[in-house]
């Protein structure tokens, strides 16, 4: 997509303004009255002029900007239009940020997983040219926005893939291939590097699978002079069928159970991109979780790389196994400052939050206010749930030093149990863990988040990068 803005505009034909009730008002715009999302369009003969509503200006935020915008481009895709022009609109909104939320809607909202379509005639035709009417000085802050969209989109395609295809094996070669393009440095573990290294919680959860499991690496350093250093720890499930303890509701969404992985993968290749001056890593804990004659049972003990002994509650509690081997090995041999997990890992989860919020669980309140706060800077959104200690009494085994699942309390405060299982399985880096089992499957589109993978994390913590 090529993106120009143009103080005078070389405008196409197709131009979409966007206006508050106020605006509409004054304006006197007849039977538009400038409510949420209104439309309304007409045509004269050498341009189409679409106009939607942004509601009261009080109320306007960047992400009703986002929503209004993607009304109209809906409308644009019916009719097979491949170019257009948003006039930044002029509310509380700074017109930068404006411009920014308007590229996000169209780039994102451009979007939907059509590889195994094979009509494409009956495919709606992508935007081509996208044109913004204002400063010219915005140009830069556009591309690098076109870029983190890119990336997010990036997330969306690796998450969409069928499970057959994206196995673990193919997630390592796509990190090679990407590390090459971008300058990344990728390592991989292969299933033999991971019984050497003694990976006993990955190895365990990736047996019953055709698919061996694979730790992959990739590094991305931004200023080599300093200590700090961002690990980004992602559960890379690329199918979960729930193991032995086979899942009941569920299965169609668990190809996405890799998504924390497709998220870490694609915001290191945006610092890379964007040449971003932090050091960031992404670790991607891959295995599939599968039925077979050598699957993981309930009631077997695995062995972490530190040696920690894992009483298996049940099979379908994985991701917290791939993860904890995972931190104790990032910790152990990459030198984090900060260790960040991201996971599609509990259903209590979104019951707490629904499908739009992901839950953060961390002792670490500055990072949390400021994690919080790119949330509700590019709609990612977050909330916290607590750690309290009490919750750790609930993970008491008999014959293990800890079991996978809450042996108390078992349907109380799942995801909280997930996360202090985690947590018991680092020494002493700050640590903080985002479930973001809801917001990054959507069952159905939901404006400029299509339906599945929704790239969710990516934006969020590039601007969380960003900003501090
Ligand atoms: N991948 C699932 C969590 C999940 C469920 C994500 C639904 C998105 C939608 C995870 O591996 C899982 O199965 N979690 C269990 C944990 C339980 C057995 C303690 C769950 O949440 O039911
Ligand atoms: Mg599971
Ligand atoms: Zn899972």
């Amino acid at each position: 997509m090529e993106i120009k803005i143009n103080p005078k505009a070389e405008q196409t034909d197709t131009i979409i303004f966007l206006r508050t009730k106020e605006q509409a008002e004054k304006e006197n715009m007849k039977d538009f009255k400038g409510k949420d999302f209104e439309l309304h369009w007409y045509y004269d003969t050498d341009s189409r002029k679409f106009f939607v509503g942004l509601g009261e200006e009080e109320k306007v935020t960047k992400e009703k900007i986002r929503k209004a915008v993607y009304t109209a481009l809906e409308k644009i895709q019916k009719i097979q239009l491949t170019s257009l022009t948003v006039e930044i609109p002029k509310t509380k909104i700074n017109e930068k940020d404006s411009a920014v939320a308007i590229t996000e809607s169209i780039i994102l909202g451009d979007y939907s997983f059509e590889k195994y379509k094979t009509d494409k005639e009956k495919l709606n035709k992508k935007i081509e040219k996208l044109y913004l009417i204002g400063s010219k000085e915005l140009q830069e802050e556009l591309l690098q926005t076109q870029t983190i969209c890119n990336n997010t989109l990036f997330a969306r395609d690796l998450a969409n893939e069928q499970a057959d295809i994206a196995t673990p094996s193919w997630i390592a070669r796509k990190s090679k291939e990407i590390a090459m393009q971008t300058g990344l440095r990728c390592t991989v573990l292969d299933e033999e590097d991971l019984k050497e290294l003694k990976l006993g919680l990955i190895l365990g959860v990736g047996k019953g699978s055709i698919n061996p499991p694979r730790l992959i690496i990739l590094e991305h350093i931004g200023d080599p002079k300093s200590k700090e250093k961002i690990v980004l720890v992602g559960k890379g499930i690329t199918y979960d069928t729930g193991g032995l303890y086979v899942k009941t509701s569920w299965m169609e969404e668990m190809k996405i159970d890799m998504h924390g992985a497709a998220t870490a993968f694609a915001t290191v290749k945006t610092c890379a991109e964007l040449n971003i001056k932090k050091n960031v890593t992404a670790v991607l804990t891959c295995a599939e979780n599968s039925v077979g004659p050598n699957s993981y049972r309930n009631g077997d003990i695995l062995t972490s790389y530190s040696g920690k002994t894992v009483e298996i509650r049940h099979t379908d509690a994985e991701g917290r196994l791939v993860l904890a081997d995972a931190m104790e090995y990032a910790e152990d041999k990459l030198n984090p400052s900060l260790i960040i997990s991201m996971a599609t890992l509990t259903g209590a989860c979104i019951r707490a939050l629904s499908d739009f919020v992901a839950g953060i669980m961390s002792n670490e309140e500055d990072k949390v206010k400021q994690l919080i706060k790119s949330g509700e800077e590019t709609y990612e959104l977050l909330w916290q749930l607590p750690l309290f200690e009490e919750y750790m009494e609930d993970l008491k085994s008999e014959i293990a030093d800890i079991p996978n699942l809450a042996t108390k309390h078992r349907d109380y405060a799942g995801a909280q149990h997930a996360a202090m299982f985690l947590k018991s399985f680092i020494k002493k880096v700050p640590y903080i863990h985002l479930d973001i089992a809801g917001p990054t499957i959507n069952t159905s589109r939901r404006f400029y988040i299509s339906q599945g993978g929704t790239g969710y994390g990516v934006r969020l913590l590039i601007d969380f990068l960003k900003s501090n």
